[in-house]
């Protein structure tokens, strides 16, 4: 199989990184920077002796090396710097984002998208609009499960990772799950979370619960302050390559993903972060959790802010 990445920056190159290491496909790496994309794929393709794959690393700045994909990742765009929210991107990355869909998907109609730039529930909206994905056809058939957005995945591995810092407990042994948009307004939801499935509510008091809550909300922040150039790409990279590997291997694994929503939660015409099982076929069914009516509440609220910048991005 074939994945193509368009945006060959940090995240995007880290993925490819992970993709062909995991041995899941060939990359194409696609950028606007001239000879950047060729450079990233020729020093990925000499180290394939070294770490023992054969997938073939492309770089290129034609949308025609792209064609084909099973799968095409959207990281075009540019990153937060210090001081910045994800929505002061909007305008300029929703530019970026939209021609790079109608480009790709021009040359793999077939294609899965997984949409990574920033502010993500409203990106992969767009993406969604300008592939015609979530526009019904002649025939009145809506291909909403090809499109989707990484952001729950990185959200609840950030959670975890707090929450094996503070109890001294393996990463791998914690679960959780963040669901809404991907900003201040996610959802996580500490009363799933668990530690090989223990409650972490039996295990954390709720002031040190919400300490670790709110660190998860702020945790893009809490990178871009460190580095103050750009921001995270290592976590980024590898919560796309599990969404990838979901669907190639048809893993059907339950994942947080900003999915296009119609009717489910009591939202419509709405990206936000939902359980969705990823196959095959992309999204192959959400899961509509029994949420108090607290968490409604919070899922309510985030899909609003994201409402209102897509009606921005319209303009
Ligand atoms: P980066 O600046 O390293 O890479 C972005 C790349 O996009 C650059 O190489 C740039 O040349 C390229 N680009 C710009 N316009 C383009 C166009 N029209 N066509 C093709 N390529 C184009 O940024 P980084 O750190 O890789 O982040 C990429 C995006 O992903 C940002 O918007 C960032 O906020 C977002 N992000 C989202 C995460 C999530 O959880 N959804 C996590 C991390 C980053």
């Amino acid at each position: 199989p074939r994945v193509s990445i368009i945006g060959a920056g940090r995240v995007g190159s880290t993925l490819a990184q992970r993709i062909a290491e995991k041995n899941l496909a060939d990359v194409v790496l696609l950028d606007i920077v001239p000879g950047m994309p060729q450079g990233l794929a020729l020093d990925l393709m000499e180290s394939r002796g070294i770490e023992l794959h054969n997938r073939r690393i492309i770089g290129t700045n034609d949308y025609i090396d792209t064609a084909g994909s099973e799968i095409v990742v959207i990281t075009a765009g540019l990153p937060r710097k210090p001081g910045m929210t994800r929505d002061d991107l909007l305008i300029i990355n929703a530019k970026i984002v939209v021609e790079a869909a109608k480009n790709a998907i021009a040359h793999s109609p077939n294609a899965i998208f997984i949409v990574v730039t920033n502010p993500l529930d409203v990106m992969t909206y767009l993406v969604g609009q300008a592939t015609g994905l979530t526009r019904p056809n002649q025939q009145g058939f809506v291909a909403k499960h090809r499109v989707m957005g990484m952001a729950g995945v990185l959200d609840s591995a950030r959670f975890e990772t707090f929450i094996a810092l503070e109890l001294g407990v393996l990463p791998a042994d914690v679960k959780a799950m963040v669901l809404g948009s991907h900003g201040d307004l996610m959802v996580p939801l500490p009363r799933y979370a668990n530690v090989n499935g223990v409650p972490i509510t039996e295990l954390l008091d709720a002031p040190t619960i919400e300490r670790l809550v709110q660190r998860t909300r702020n945790g893009g922040a809490e990178i871009v302050e460190l580095m103050q150039t750009g921001g995270a790409f290592f976590a980024p990279a590898s919560a796309v390559s599990v969404m990838v590997e979901s669907i190639l291997l048809n893993q059907s694994r339950l994942l947080p993903v900003a999915a296009y929503l119609q009717g489910e939660y009591g939202l419509n015409d709405i990206v936000i972060g939902v359980p969705c099982r990823l196959g095959c076929g992309g999204i192959e069914s959400v899961l509509e959790l029994n949420l108090t009516n607290e968490e409604k509440a919070a899922l309510r609220v985030s899909a609003q802010s994201v409402g209102l910048n897509i009606d921005r991005a319209q303009e």
